[in-house]
């Protein structure tokens, strides 16, 4: 029987599945073999799509598939595999499995017309890593500070309305469509600082959880939950959270129990852990390979996994102590480690050292743990890049760090050490689900990338513009590409510069504020004086985390001379007449790429002007909006840290412009 396709709520935008997107597959003749739910589904989406552009769809052992343009089959046990070919005036996709197929469906809709023109020897696609995950960090209950979603700049939750799950879940259904149409195969549905109320959603309201994940299982995805490390006390009545005790781990096995009771293809529980105020094991004396072990082993009967977060750093920092480095804490706490934690168990990594910054280097744990499975962590909810009121395309930041190779030229990139992908979402229940419609390009590159991390993710940018603006005419592909491409370097020029990070005002994290965090306990300093700016990391003379990495990397960031100029803050702390490989001084720098910055986003402005009247308008009505906005703070940013910097080390402009 075919699936329904959902049907989001009136006047939500189909973002990368409009109709238009199907037509050249819903007007052929098809061919549907195999059985199953995700057959169904995939059933479901083909029999909509020809009901609207006249294609006849057959499912069943069928006549010979020389009668049809399209076959779509399942011939295997299962799995996301699937090959596709096109013979004889036939279009074939193989897969293993039901999911497979749902791949398979979603790369002929890509391929538009391509897919039925020409022949091409059968290709196999498999997702170079097998979980690719969304963490949405939703709140159940409103919290009084975060909001509903924390760090959420796409309105409210996909999953929770007015203290509990939605009612309606009808957008959830379609949420779980788009996603599965890049590739996204896990979602977690809570936020990983997990509050009183969100604590009970692994107890009893586990059965608000099992109907979210109702509603995103026809589309291949499964549901992971947060949990809190304290809740064998908090919600157990245990005197002790303790990984070693008998009666935790007896609490964690039944709650876990029933949890799979609920929902059979339940994914496991993410946990933020000794981080930043949330219970952990180091209360007990314990290490965290103890307190991951003690989750894994009530998930492991079960097939289930628990993702580890090594967000772990000392969060009450003394601003005056200049030995302690925040960047340097995943690898201290968890490099030792290596090796102790259980099989089902994935260790998951922030990209960066610090915290989803515009420009940080690889975190250097990610090469160091070979004998950990890993997951490496990303933004798309943009925190530090605009908050969704500026354009900031972010493919190419985690392409490169997918493909940096943190063991040197010769060995495994990034994508390849890591067996799972995760990006904190940047969904919500915004009519164009991510706030700035073009925001929406972050999340599709996300799990395409994820799919297959070295895949140049400006032809992903491409696919993301031919299905969101389909049928897509040059002028628009043209005009979108342009204010998207660079955008990410844009974002970078006008924000904190050289790698130095933060500078944003403390809390909401929007806007400039150079010495917002330079006196805080968050370990996020620029330590800029009259004479220089920057952070010594080198292992001679600072706090040693250059020498974190392997080499190469180790001596390339260990030297100023060497260091690239992009990180040189990061590394160093340099005078302001240091002069970078690009040949200008830092602040020289500093001014120019203030200034450039500003003038790249004017000329977005200008170029998503010029594209009045190609497209949807609510959709160009919303941007050009965001854009208002984003040129404004551009100029703020701009301002305050070229005065900032001209005021601290009174070098002139060299080309006179004007500086408050
Ligand atoms: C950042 C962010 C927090 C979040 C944390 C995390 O610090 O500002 O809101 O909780 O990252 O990743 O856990």
């Amino acid at each position: 029987m075919p699936l329904p396709v959902p049907v989001p709520p009136d006047g939500v935008d189909p973002a990368w599945l409009p109709p238009a997107a199907f037509r050249p597959l819903g007007s052929r003749r098809i061919l549907i073999r195999g059985s199953g739910p995700l057959v169904d589904t995939v059933h479901g989406e083909v029999a909509e799509a020809c009901a609207r552009s006249e294609g006849r769809v057959v499912r069943g052992p069928g006549p010979g598939a020389a009668a049809f343009d399209l076959v779509l089959e399942v011939d295997g046990v299962g799995g996301e595999t699937f090959t596709c070919g096109r013979r004889d005036g036939t279009t074939t996709v193989t897969a293993l499995g039901g999911a497979g197929l749902l791949y398979g469906l979603f790369h002929v809709v890509r391929l538009g017309e391509e897919a039925f023109s020409g022949e091409w020897a059968p290709e196999t696609h498999r997702p170079a890593l097998a979980l690719r995950m969304l963490d949405h960090w939703d709140n159940v209950a409103v919290h009084p500070v975060m909001g509903q979603v924390e760090r959420g700049y796409a309105g409210g939750s996909l999953f929770w309305a007015d203290g509990r799950a939605r009612g309606d879940l009808d957008r959830v259904r379609s949420y779980g469509r788009l996603l599965a149409a890049c590739g996204i195969n896990a979602v977690a549905v809570n936020n990983v600082n997990v509050h009183e109320t969100e604590a009970h959603l692994l107890t009893d309201r586990i059965g608000e959880v099992a109907a979210i994940a109702a509603a995103l299982r026809p589309y291949g995805i499964r549901t992971h939950l947060s949990v809190t490390f304290a809740a064998p006390m908090v919600l157990g009545g245990l005197p002790t959270a303790d990984p070693l005790d008998p009666a935790v781990r007896a609490w964690w096995a039944e709650a876990t129990r029933r949890v799979y009771e609920e929902i059979g293809d339940f994914g496991g529980y993410v946990v933020k852990a000794d981080s930043e105020g949330q219970p952990g094991p180091f209360a007990y004396g314990r290490s965290h390979a103890d307190g991951a072990n003690l989750l894994a082993a009530a998930l492991e009967p079960y097939g289930g996994t628990v993702h580890w977060r090594a967000f772990v750093y000392d969060h009450h920092q003394d601003w005056r102590d200049r030995t302690t480095d925040r960047a340097r804490a995943a690898y201290d706490h968890f490099v030792p480690l290596d090796g102790e934690f259980a099989a089902n168990a994935v260790l998951q990594v922030k990209h960066g050292p610090m915290d989803f910054q515009v420009r940080e280097p690889v975190s250097p744990l990610i090469g160091a743990v070979p004998r950990t499975r890993l997951a490496v962590e990303v933004q798309a909810t943009q925190e530090y890049t605009g908050q969704q009121r500026h354009a900031c395309w972010l493919g190419p930041m985690w392409s490169e760090v997918l493909r940096f190779r943190p063991q040197g030229p010769e060995g495994p990139s990034v994508g390849e050490l890591a067996e799972e992908l995760v990006a904190v979402s940047n969904a919500g229940d915004d009519p164009f689900w991510t706030g700035h419609p073009l925001a929406q390009a972050n999340l599709y590159t996300f799990g395409r990338l994820a799919w297959e991390p070295g895949a140049d993710p400006h032809r992903l940018l491409d696919e993301w513009i031919g299905l969101t603006f389909a049928p897509v005419a040059r002028p628009t592909a043209d005009g979108v590409r342009a204010v998207l491409d660079g955008s990410w370097r844009t974002y970078e020029k006008y924000t904190a510069p050289l790698g130095v990070g933060f500078m944003v005002q403390p809390g909401h994290h929007y806007g400039p504020s150079v010495d917002g965090y330079e006196y805080s306990p968050w370990g996020t300093y620029h330590f800029a004086d009259r004479d220089g700016i920057g952070v010594d990391r080198s292992a001679a003379t600072g706090t040693g985390y250059a020498a974190q990495y392997a080499k190469p990397w180790s001596q390339t960031y260990e030297s100023p001379e060497t260091c690239p100029d992009e990180l040189l803050l990061f590394f160093h702390h340099v005078p302001y007449g240091h002069v970078l490989h690009s040949g200008r001084t830092v602040i020289q720098h500093i001014y120019d790429s203030h200034f450039e910055g500003v003038e790249e986003v004017e000329e977005a402005v200008r170029m998503w002007a010029s594209l009045a009247g190609l497209m949807d308008p609510a959709r160009h009505a919303r941007v050009a909006e965001r854009y208002e906005e984003q040129l404004r703070s551009a100029r703020e940013w701009r301002d305050q840290i070229n005065s900032y910097f001209f005021r601290k080390s009174g070098v002139p402009d060299e080309r006179g412009r004007r500086i408050c």
